[in-house]
């Protein structure tokens, strides 16, 4: 599918403003990356096919839905683009000492993105970077705060842990690859630069649409406040496994599978289909956040985006995919209810 005209219009002039060596580069990754999800074809589940393109209303470029409000609202975007250099600029005193940044770890994080991720996720970590077109999932749009694989509540922003563990392991199933063979320090330091993006576009991001509600010129140092509040580690809830694993057993999986299939429970079956084969009644029925399609995962094929051990399907059951139709279960099921629905899961895919 081709993406709108105006749209289509506004990603080229993005792709011309980058230096001819620069998008080079880009583009010979790019072709790299296009190959990547036919070579794993195999593995693609939970997946559209046709999805491709920038065809998103609510994933609209930021210069563009920035120009409809300057109409609106005139100033926003020098206010915007002021108040984002002082504010999350890289000179910013307010940032370095606001405790939820690590300074020293930015300009290496830059410089590994841009190596490793931006032909994927963009310079401005909006996710349409060249190859961004051709892959489905979409690269993730770090500019709105919400990240799907984490071990916080709804209302946190993730962990460093839990990026750390996403750039490390890679997404399976999808195109995003596993950072392994790139060192840990310079992982960290990843981690630090998609925070900081994803900071930052939060806070144009809102400032745009505060002006846009309001119809006046928003309050950055309010905005700016909020955001920083939501990255601070301090403020992020985290989701433990509240008891250790309990035995993997046949009747473990039973109670799991009674509670997969349960409308009072876990209700899994609805979007996953009673055999957990990604069928249920409602999985056409839903998008994401980003406003692209998604299916519920087909279990039994045992590719599990946030890892296949204990730890990891728990934490997933228990904190939900967030921006996601899969939310958490974390209170509706007890600790034991949640280890019984991964040993069933597990099941699913054991031969
Ligand atoms: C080949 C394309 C590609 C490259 C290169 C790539 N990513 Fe991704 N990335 C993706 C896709 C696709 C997703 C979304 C998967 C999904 O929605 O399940 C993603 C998602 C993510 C997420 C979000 C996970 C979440 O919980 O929502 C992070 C963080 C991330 N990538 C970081 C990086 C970093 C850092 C690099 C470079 C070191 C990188 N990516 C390189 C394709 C890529
Ligand atoms: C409202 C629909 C819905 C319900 C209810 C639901 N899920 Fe999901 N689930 C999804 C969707 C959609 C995905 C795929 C998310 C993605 O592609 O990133 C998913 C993905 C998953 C995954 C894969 C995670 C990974 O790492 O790749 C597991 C495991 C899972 N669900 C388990 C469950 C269990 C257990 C329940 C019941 C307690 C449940 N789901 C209830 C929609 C749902």
């Amino acid at each position: 599918m081709q993406a709108p005209p105006r749209l289509r219009r506004a990603s080229q002039a993005r792709s011309r403003r980058g230096g001819a060596g620069f998008s080079a580069l880009l583009w010979l990754f790019g072709i790299a990356v296009v190959a990547l999800p036919f070579l794993r074809e195999r593995d693609n589940i939970g997946s559209y096919e046709g999805d491709f393109g920038r065809t998103s209303e609510k994933d609209v470029p930021f210069a563009d839905a920035q120009a409809a409000v300057e109409e609106l609202v005139p100033g926003v975007t020098a206010l915007i683009a002021k108040s984002s250099d002082e504010y999350f600029g890289l000179q910013s005193p307010w940032l370095r000492d606001s405790g939820a940044v690590d300074f020293f770890r930015i300009p290496s994080g830059r410089q590994n993105y841009e190596i490793h991720c931006v032909g994927c996720h963009a310079a401005t970590g909006d996710g349409g970077g060249p190859a961004a077109r051709f892959l489905s999932p979409r690269p993730r749009n770090f500019r709105r705060g919400l990240f799907k694989f984490t071990s916080t509540d709804a209302a946190s922003r993730p962990q460093r842990r839990d990026l750390f563990q996403t750039i490390t392991r890679g997404l399976a199933g999808s195109s995003m690859p596993e950072f392994r063979l790139v060192n840990e320090e310079k992982r960290w330091d990843l981690v630090e630069y998609v925070r900081w993006l994803s900071m930052k576009g939060e806070f144009e991001q809102m400032m745009l649409a505060d002006a846009e509600d309001n119809e006046e010129l928003p309050d950055a140092a309010e905005i700016a406040d909020i955001v920083i509040k939501r990255w601070h580690p301090a403020n992020l809830r985290t989701i433990y496994p509240g008891i250790p694993e309990t035995a993997y057993d046949q009747a473990s999986i039973d109670r799991g599978r009674a509670l997969f299939n349960d409308s009072n429970k876990g209700s899994c079956y609805t979007c996953h289909g009673p055999a957990g084969r990604g069928d249920g009644q409602t999985a056409d029925a839903y998008k994401d956040d980003w406003g692209y399609p998604i299916r519920p995962r087909d279990l039994t094929a045992g590719t599990f985006r946030a890892g296949s051990e204990g730890a990891d399907l728990y934490r997933t059951i228990a904190a939900g995919i967030k921006g996601t139709p899969m939310g958490s279960f974390e209170g509706a099921l007890s600790p034991a209810e949640i280890w019984d629905l991964v040993h069933f899961i597990q099941s699913l895919s054991k031969r």
